[in-house]
């Protein structure tokens, strides 16, 4: 008789249309480039306890870190296609999907403070940039601010003029190569992934980034000079696969939401935290010299690049960049 009685249960269970075998996990790949130890790195590792704690485990996040499954322009169209469901990209990088409105938070200056960058992600400006993505098939889910970046070269960057001739890398969009240029250095767009090789080896002089990001990608071991500029931001939009989110079963995509939110919370404070740790650990390596710009190189730092702000008026409409303006709070220094 028992030999029947898992026979008898499949046959029941067919006929009342359950499932015989239990439910394989949902799996989601969470693709990233920076180091596990990176404010993203560690965010997307709590992402994934949340997320498979809120769903029961009905969902499994797989995460990759440091470009080991794909690279910046790579992992943007693996997400479009489908082959991976979860990322956090820099906004700066958003020009390949044909949004160039998120160039725009490249301005000099423009958001360089936590109290205006917080003020313009939490604008109803950013629904209005929100459905361009999803018009590319892209859905955010939310904003990870990791504060504001810094530039390191193997030369002091003390005077705009001292960017004269330096190559730099950049990590895309029209605003960041018009910035560049204003400066008189040459852009030079890298992925993430190849900048520690370019540095070392002279392919670019110098980059710009956030502390957490040049201390666990070593960048300090092998740049002269650090200027805590703080002339722009690092700011991360976590998206996903529009259609791949529409199609998970509404609980499980509550319990990711839940997760999201918390995520979130957790790496706006990691990343302000870490971002000030790294500082202090880049200085004491002795690697690299760390300079804090006077009140009067700030601002002929900021006198050089405003015109970058009105020239992009021709690519992004004078409305809009006021708009930007209002939103975030930022009034354009006299000077
Ligand atoms: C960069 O390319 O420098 C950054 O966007 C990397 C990152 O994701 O923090």
């Amino acid at each position: 008789m028992k030999r029947y009685a898992g026979l008898f249960a499949a046959i029941l269970a067919f006929a009342f249309g359950m499932p015989v075998l239990a439910q394989a996990p949902i799996v989601i790949k969470f693709s990233h480039v920076v180091s596990p130890d990176a404010p993203k790195g560690k965010a997307s590792l709590y992402f994934k306890q949340l997320a498979e704690k809120y769903t029961n485990g009905r969902v499994q996040i797989e995460v990759y870190p440091n470009s080991s499954l794909y690279k910046d322009k790579e992992e943007l169209e693996a997400l479009q296609l489908g082959s991976v469901q979860l990322l956090a990209p820099s906004i700066s990088k958003f020009s390949p999907l044909g949004v160039k409105e998120f160039d725009v938070f490249d301005l000099p200056f423009l958001m360089s403070d936590d109290s205006h960058a917080r003020q313009m992600m939490a604008s109803p400006m950013m629904d209005e940039l929100n459905k361009k993505l999803e018009a590319k098939g892209v859905s955010p889910l939310a904003y990870w601010d990791n504060g504001a970046i810094v530039y390191t070269a193997n030369r002091a960057l003390i005077w705009p003029d001292d960017f004269r001739g330096l190559k730099m890398r950049i990590q895309g969009g029209k605003v960041y190569d018009a910035v560049t240029r204003e400066l008189g250095a040459l852009p030079q767009i890298l992925p993430f992934s190849a900048v520690y090789q370019a540095l070392q080896t002279g392919v670019v002089d110098g980059e710009d980034n956030v502390p957490s990001n040049i201390l666990t990608q070593k960048f300090y071991e092998v740049q002269k000079h650090l200027t805590v500029s703080y002339h722009s931001r690092l700011t991360y939009a976590l998206i996903t696969n529009k259609t791949f989110w529409a199609s998970l079963p509404p609980d499980v995509r509550e319990g990711l939401d839940r997760a999201v939110k918390e995520s979130t919370t957790f790496f706006n404070a990691t990343a302000a935290k870490d971002n000030a740790d790294a500082l202090e650990k880049v200085k004491a390596s002795g690697k690299t010299e760390v300079h804090y710009l006077s009140e009067a190189e700030r601002k002929a730092w900021i006198a050089k690049l405003m015109p970058v702000h009105t020239e992009m008026q021709a690519r992004f409409g004078k409305e809009f960049i006021e708009r930007i303006y209002k939103a975030s709070g930022f009034t354009p220094p006299q000077t």
